[in-house]
């Protein structure tokens, strides 16, 4: 997949079409952001979903935005209008969400960054769409009906593309790269919990390489 130069007025769409995968990231500690953001750099991957799911990580954001300039932090487990706010504020420049909510969606739009937002039903699909989003996150994608669900949705929802994440690994992502309404897939399996309580960055980086021979055909 080709490096989107210019990122100046980032869109869904390019946060989707710059590597096959965006790493779901869980960071307790802030001492591991800098060095995991190297990590998948240098691996080839730069847009990084930051959870909120940590009191940590706010912090480790504004630490990426800081200190790992040419990554591109975004916040993921954005549930509210107030968690995009604090996410803006600590430098996020993308935001993902497990769900879809009108308030989420207008945060969104009014702080300028784009929104993946999460969707599971055709009536989730049509709400975002409603509201302008075309570039949406199946969550949770495996449980959920992975790829015959995808297939099912090209139908109706011939116009939008999606981000699988939830169950998504090494071994099924090709799949799913192949479906045309797929644009890139999401996932935690990049970032595990023990390589990163370890500091073993260079298998990090490994596992990032690693995702990048999964193309989008
Ligand atoms: C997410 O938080 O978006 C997903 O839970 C990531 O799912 P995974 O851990 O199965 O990759």
């Amino acid at each position: 997949m080709n490096k989107i130069t210019d990122l100046s007025q980032l869109t869904s769409r390019q946060v989707m079409q710059d590597a096959p995968v965006i790493p779901v990231i869980v960071l307790h500690d802030v001492a591991h952001a800098v060095p995991l953001a190297r990590a998948l750099l240098a691996g080839g991957v730069r847009m990084l979903e930051v959870t909120l799911r940590t009191p940590q990580a706010l912090a480790c954001m504004e630490a990426i935005a800081r200190d790992v300039p040419e990554a591109v932090v975004g916040a993921g487990t954005v549930r509210s209008a107030q968690d995009a706010q604090a996410a803006a504020m600590a430098g996020a420049r993308f935001v993902v969400s497990p769900g879809y909510t009108h308030p989420v969606g207008r945060a969104c739009k009014d702080l300028g960054l784009p929104l993946l937002p999460g969707v599971a039903s055709g009536t989730e699909i049509m709400m975002a769409q409603e509201d302008g989003f075309a570039e949406l996150k199946f969550f949770p994608a495996m449980q959920a009906g992975g790829t015959a669900m995808l297939k099912a949705w090209a139908g109706p929802f011939g116009d939008v593309s999606f981000c699988p994440t939830g169950g998504v690994t090494l071994q099924n992502a090709p799949e799913l790269l192949a479906l045309p309404n797929v644009l890139c897939v999401g996932g935690s399996w990049l970032v595990p919990a023990d390589a990163m309580a370890q500091g073993d960055w260079a298998r990090i980086t490994q596992l990032a390489r690693d995702t990048l021979a999964l193309k989008k055909r």
